[in-house]
């Protein structure tokens, strides 16, 4: 069991899927979590910013006083054909989890600096590390994410600030709930995953949770992949 008593921990993107996930079980390991995002995370005991990350200066983040975490669990899901994607879908897509991020950690760099030992949590996607038909809009900005990370591991490792990347594969939440909206479509897609299951949010916020922890105070500028042996298995 994870110990996050006395630590305080920002989500951003807490009221849905994998964000929802990773505060209850922060909670239940201690820790006092501060949501942010448009709407609040339901029966959870969090202290909420309402925060639109593409309207709002994020200046509400930057009156918290000291950090030991942040996750940022913004994301979106526009799959097309390279052909239909518009500069406007790229544009929206960097925006949401490019930009999004850059202002959040910029907004609370000083507060993490604080903490002892502090850890930011950014996410990508498989797509990034295996050619997705489709992907080309949301893994270029996910690349984008994976860069940033790894910069900001290193020139906030004199600060103990560590920024770790999760990569998750398709996993059951709201964001996802197109692509698994038939049993045909869960079907298909979990047959595609080594391991014969798509994710369900707790897989991925339990590796979230870990990056975040003390435990991992040794770990920085690491892109996980929590995926079901997508990107790295071709059992024959
Ligand atoms: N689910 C998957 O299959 C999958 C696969 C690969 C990667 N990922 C990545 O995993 C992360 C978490 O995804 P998820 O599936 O948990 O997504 P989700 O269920 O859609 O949750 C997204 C969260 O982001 C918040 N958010 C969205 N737009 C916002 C805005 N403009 N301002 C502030 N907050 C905003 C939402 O809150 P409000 O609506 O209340 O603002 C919500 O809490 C994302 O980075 C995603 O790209 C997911």
């Amino acid at each position: 069991m994870l110990d996050f008593k006395g630590k305080n921990i920002l989500i951003v993107g807490a009221s849905s899927g994998i964000g929802y996930e990773l505060a209850k079980t922060l909670i239940a390991s201690g820790a006092n979590v501060i949501s942010a995002s448009r709407n609040a995370p339901p029966d959870l005991a969090v202290k909420h910013l309402t925060f639109d990350l593409l309207t709002d200066s994020g200046s509400e983040l930057a009156s918290i006083p000291q950090l030991d975490g942040v996750a940022y669990c913004v994301g979106s899901i526009n799959l097309k054909p390279f052909g239909r994607l518009s500069q406007d879908d790229f544009l929206k897509d960097y925006q949401l989890n490019v930009l999004g991020a850059v202002k959040v950690i910029q907004q609370t760099i000083n507060a993490l600096k604080k903490s002892d030992t502090s850890s930011v949590v950014l996410f990508s996607t498989v797509a990034v590390a295996v050619g997705m038909n489709y992907h080309a809009s949301i893994a270029a900005a996910k690349g984008a994410v994976e860069g940033l990370a790894k910069s900001l591991a290193a020139e906030f490792a004199v600060n103990k600030v560590r920024f770790n990347v999760i990569a998750p594969s398709l996993t059951d939440t709201p964001l996802a709930k197109n692509l698994l909206s038939s049993p045909e479509k869960k079907d298909t897609s979990a047959k595609r995953h080594p391991l014969g299951r798509v994710g369900i949010p707790s897989d991925i916020a339990s590796a979230a949770a870990f990056l975040l922890s003390d435990q991992a105070s040794w770990v920085s500028g690491q892109v996980i992949g929590i995926d079901g042996g997508m990107s790295t298995l071709k059992p024959l």
